[in-house]
């Protein structure tokens, strides 16, 4: 595990442990001032231990204890407050925020871990986020052209059949949503949508890794030959909860990143998590570049979306360049 990550975790963890103990003494002074009898309890009850080293007959000072612990909970009841108000909240209340638990790391220190693992990973990535809003099907009106099967296609139609399939998608996420791949030329839209919908189900709270299949495999590839045990990219990669694998097929093939592609693929399926993979290329020239228990898998496991129409990208600079001369 990267070493900053778990300094991050464990701050984060004490942040909380210290709000607690903060929010506790804010609620004893507002009782104290508030109340004064329970001033006076409360003044008692810290009393308990020195009385017990100062010879006190024990049983009386419990049974004294408890009838005053019953007292404080009723006049807080009077009061309109609720009888554990004066007790500690944690926002973990197995390991009362110390991030252990029974000698091993608390679950909910497991989870920062992989929250703050993920935040590592997008940070020095090229994640750039986009947005629905800005994905205009002009861009594909009045353009027919052939797919996969040699049959015309209106490209509007379908790309607006993507656009709302994705936009559907995106607001009904679970991690139990289907896997998808975005295939197609380059220039229509792939990265676009698929940023979308990380935007989207980032803003749902969920642990979302989106990277160039390049970069990444890059990085895996070190980490993988250094023995770096400090860093667990693939790790990460293998449990995100939504992992958008942009440019499939730009890789430098070796069989060592084929065995990558493959491990990805099949142990999010088997964890039943959803992947999000784009590929400049048509079905046929995937089929042609990875073996078949990959390809057979990425177009009978995940949902192939066909992406069509002119390169944007040169649209886009045509359309600049002649507003230049407006
Ligand atoms: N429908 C669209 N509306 C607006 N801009 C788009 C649209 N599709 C693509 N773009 C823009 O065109 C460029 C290329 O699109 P991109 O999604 O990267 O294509 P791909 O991943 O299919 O190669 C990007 O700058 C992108 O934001
Ligand atoms: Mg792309
Ligand atoms: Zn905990």
């Amino acid at each position: 595990m990267n070493q900053q990550v778990f300094q991050d975790a464990m701050n984060a963890v004490s942040a909380r442990r210290v709000r607690a103990k903060a929010e506790n003494e804010r609620r004893y002074q507002e009782i104290n001032d508030k109340i004064p009898a329970l001033a006076e309890v409360n003044y008692q009850l810290a009393q308990t231990a020195a009385r017990i080293l100062a010879g006190e007959d024990i049983e009386t000072v419990k049974r004294q204890n408890l009838q005053a612990q019953r007292y404080a909970a009723q006049l807080l009841e009077n009061h309109g407050y609720p009888a554990d108000y004066l007790d500690m909240h944690y926002t973990c209340e197995k390991c009362q925020d110390t991030g252990f638990f029974e000698g091993r790391y608390c679950s909910c220190l497991e989870k920062l871990i992989s929250a703050f693992s993920i935040e590592h990973i997008n940070q020095t990535t090229k994640l750039q986020l986009k947005s629905f809003e800005q994905f205009s099907l002009e861009y594909y009106k009045g353009i027919i052209k052939q797919n996969d099967k040699k049959q015309n296609v209106n490209c509007y139609e379908k790309m607006a059949e993507n656009l709302n399939f994705c936009r559907q998608y995106a607001s009904n996420f679970s991690t139990h949503s289907p896997s998808l791949l975005f295939y197609g030329r380059a220039g229509v839209g792939k990265t676009h949508l698929s940023l979308s919908i990380v935007t989207e189900v980032l803003s749902q709270g969920y642990q979302v890794i989106y990277d160039s299949v390049c970069d990444l495999f890059s990085r895996i590839e070190q980490e993988h030959f250094q023995h770096d045990k400090s860093a667990d990219t693939l790790e990460n990669v293998l449990n995100a909860e939504l992992l958008v694998l942009d440019d499939l097929g730009t890789e430098f093939q070796t069989t060592f990143t084929d065995s990558v592609v493959y491990n990805i693929i099949n142990t999010r399926i088997n964890r039943n998590l959803p992947t999000i993979i784009t590929a400049n290329m048509s079905s046929d020239a995937m089929a042609e570049m990875y073996s078949p228990r990959i390809v057979s898998r990425l177009f009978a496991v995940y949902r192939p979306m066909q992406f069509i129409g002119e390169d944007i990208r040169m649209m886009k600079k045509k359309q600049n360049a002649g507003s230049q001369y407006l």
